[in-house]
């Protein structure tokens, strides 16, 4: 287990994260409005970027002190190709990359508006392989926790199952995707953040509070939590009456694209570095809001700084029953 901040800077070891799921090529339009359609819109700006739950999880893991590993999937085209130098450049190790002939890789349109908030449209690819069996899994044995998105579920439950036998801290960013994955991936995780829709999806008709209720219902869970943007995060662990918030740090936002993936990063390395719930709670709602200000993933010192400013730590406030 690394211990960040303990020993001098040489002498630290990294805590390692393995994460599983999507990368796509994002690219990324500003515009004043999203017009409703039919409309036609100049783009006040455009760059294309790495994307996905999972890679910018991954690379949200480096910026931040850890040392992370990615197992996905892309075509053997040109977007493939430079997704993986992208990853490598970031200083992730893409070995466990999946690169297929004659698939397509996947990309989203990432409309971001004046106040930040963004609007996606993801193409998920073409005849990319399901079957997981060629994933390094032996390479669990250096990770401190795992981090799985729903993108590729075959891959996610495999790796979940390993990791459980192995006795190795797993976390599930149960975002938007169909029932049956959701289903079929929440029991396997330890650790279940839901997006809003992701929760919705998982436990329809439910209020939220029940629906992470239920969640920790359905297999050993040590928490089920859902991140609500600048709302901050609710969660619960077994034993728990109510659900709790744990607020989003206030910051002006002017692109959220990726805070939810940052914020699983973030969560997920600081459980591999030994910290609890609360504290990576805290420590990945930091992360989230930093993406959520600059648009970029911020590194550890930013990180620091934003906690260390943060001396209103509000205690754990208990939601009233509707
Ligand atoms: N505008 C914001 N201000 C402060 N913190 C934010 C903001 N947006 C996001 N965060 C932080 O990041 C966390 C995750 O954000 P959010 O709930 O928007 O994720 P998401 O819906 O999964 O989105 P995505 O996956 O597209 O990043 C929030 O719980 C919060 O802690
Ligand atoms: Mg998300």
């Amino acid at each position: 287990m690394a211990s960040w901040g303990s020993g001098r800077e040489g002498e630290r070891k990294k805590a390692v994260v393995v994460c599983v799921g999507q990368v796509v090529t994002d690219h990324t339009f500003r515009v004043d409005e999203v017009e409703p359609p039919p409309s036609k819109t100049t783009a006040r700006g455009y760059a294309p970027s790495v994307g996905g739950m999972a890679a910018n999880a991954a690379i949200a893991v480096v910026r931040l002190g850890g040392a992370a590993l990615f197992w996905g999937r892309v075509g053997r085209d040109e977007a493939g190709e430079e997704l993986r130098h992208v990853l490598e450049a970031e200083g992730v190790d893409a070995s466990g990359l999946v690169m297929a002939e004659g698939a397509r890789t996947p990309l989203s349109a990432v409309i971001v508006d004046k106040r930040g908030e963004r609007s996606i449209v993801t193409y998920r690819g073409e005849r990319l392989p399901t079957d997981p069996s060629a994933l390094p899994l032996e390479r669990l044995a250096e990770a401190g926790a795992l981090l799985c998105d729903p993108r590729w579920p075959e891959a996610a439950e495999l790796a979940f199952r390993a990791a459980r036998a192995r006795g190795l801290a797993s976390a599930l960013d149960a975002e938007k995707s169909e029932e049956r994955v959701l289903r079929q991936l929440v029991p396997l995780a330890d650790h279940v953040i839901f997006a809003k829709t992701g929760l919705t999806i998982f436990a329809p008709n439910l209020p939220p509070e029940e629906g992470l209720a239920r969640a920790l219902t359905t297999g050993p869970l040590a928490l089920a939590a859902v991140t609500l943007g600048e709302k901050g995060t609710d969660w619960r662990c077994p034993g728990m009456e109510r659900a709790a918030t744990r607020p989003a740090f206030p910051v002006e936002a002017t692109n959220t694209t990726g805070a939810g993936d940052v914020f699983h990063g973030a969560y997920t390395l600081a459980i591999a570095e030994g910290q609890g719930v609360e504290e990576a709670l805290r420590f990945a709602s930091a992360a989230g809001a930093l993406r959520a200000r600059d648009g970029r993933t911020p590194d550890r010192a930013m990180l620091e700084e934003l906690l260390a400013g943060d001396t209103d730590q509000p205690p754990v406030r208990t939601r009233r029953k509707a």
